[in-house]
């Protein structure tokens, strides 16, 4: 799986020039989901664009709230994005937990109701900088995963995304990398009792030039990649490598 993710970027011109260019330029794969997460205003605007185009790209949220009800105000719920036909959500990123202070009760409640709600989910997670320099990124995205313990996974997607490689140039290193996708696949067979191996996708400054590098590990499943994905060439030419 390839994913962009566009965080609050774009326009309606910019997202027409997008959708029509990635779908002429991608040699699909069907065992590699293209998926495009504009922000969740151009959901409509883009499904109807890539319908138009009969075109591969997938569809994905980068925001669902967790809802007990209908009493919040500038909410979006699971069950409104499977009316817009979306297929992917993003649930957890960083900088959801960070700036909307989201916390392991309202992410596990996004996840059951995505679930619910027919969703494919990206769940991610990911160390800070400080608990990377303690050696403490096993014990931490432990804590992290754990909210997966008794959900059904059969559409759920792991990205890995470091916080300090987010965003900043820095992407991890492809064996740093390989060790915490073994370590995520390892903890998902043990303590979640997975019988399938899950997908696990890396994010945090891909690029055209790192982005071989790191799809050629075995252990990586796919890409999640933010400001690299906003042109639409770069972007392709990402998603034909994989
Ligand atoms: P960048 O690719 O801009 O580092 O963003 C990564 C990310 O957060 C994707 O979800």
């Amino acid at each position: 799986m390839i994913v962009a993710n566009w965080k609050m970027n774009g326009s309606k011109a910019s997202i027409h020039d997008w959708i029509n260019t990635v779908s002429k330029c991608i040699k699909p794969n069907p065992k590699v989901p293209c998926v495009f997460c504009p922000p969740s205003l151009y959901i409509d605007f883009s499904r109807k664009l890539i319908d138009d185009l009969s075109s591969e790209i997938k569809l994905g949220s980068q925001l669902v709230n967790a809802e007990d009800g209908t009493a919040l105000t500038g909410g979006l719920n699971s069950l409104m994005l499977s009316d817009f036909s979306t297929d992917y959500v993003l649930i957890g990123h960083s900088e959801q937990r960070t700036f909307f202070n989201e916390q392991a009760n309202q992410t596990s409640n996004k996840m059951q109701n995505s679930i619910d709600a027919g969703l494919s989910i990206i769940f991610c997670i990911g160390e800070p900088l400080d608990v990377q320099k303690q050696n403490g990124t096993n014990n931490f995205l432990a804590t992290q995963l754990e909210i997966l313990k008794g959900l059904n996974l059969d559409n759920v997607t792991i990205a890995y995304e470091p916080v300090w490689a987010i965003g900043t140039g820095l992407n991890a290193e492809r064996r740093y990398i390989e060790e915490v996708h073994q370590f995520i696949k390892d903890y998902c067979a043990t303590d979640l009792n997975l019988k399938e191996n899950i997908s696990v996708v890396y994010g945090g400054s891909v690029k055209l030039d790192n982005a071989e590098e790191i799809l050629s590990s075995s252990h990586v499943d796919g890409l999640l990649i933010g400001g690299a994905s906003l042109n639409p060439d770069n972007f392709s030419n990402i998603y034909n490598l994989s």
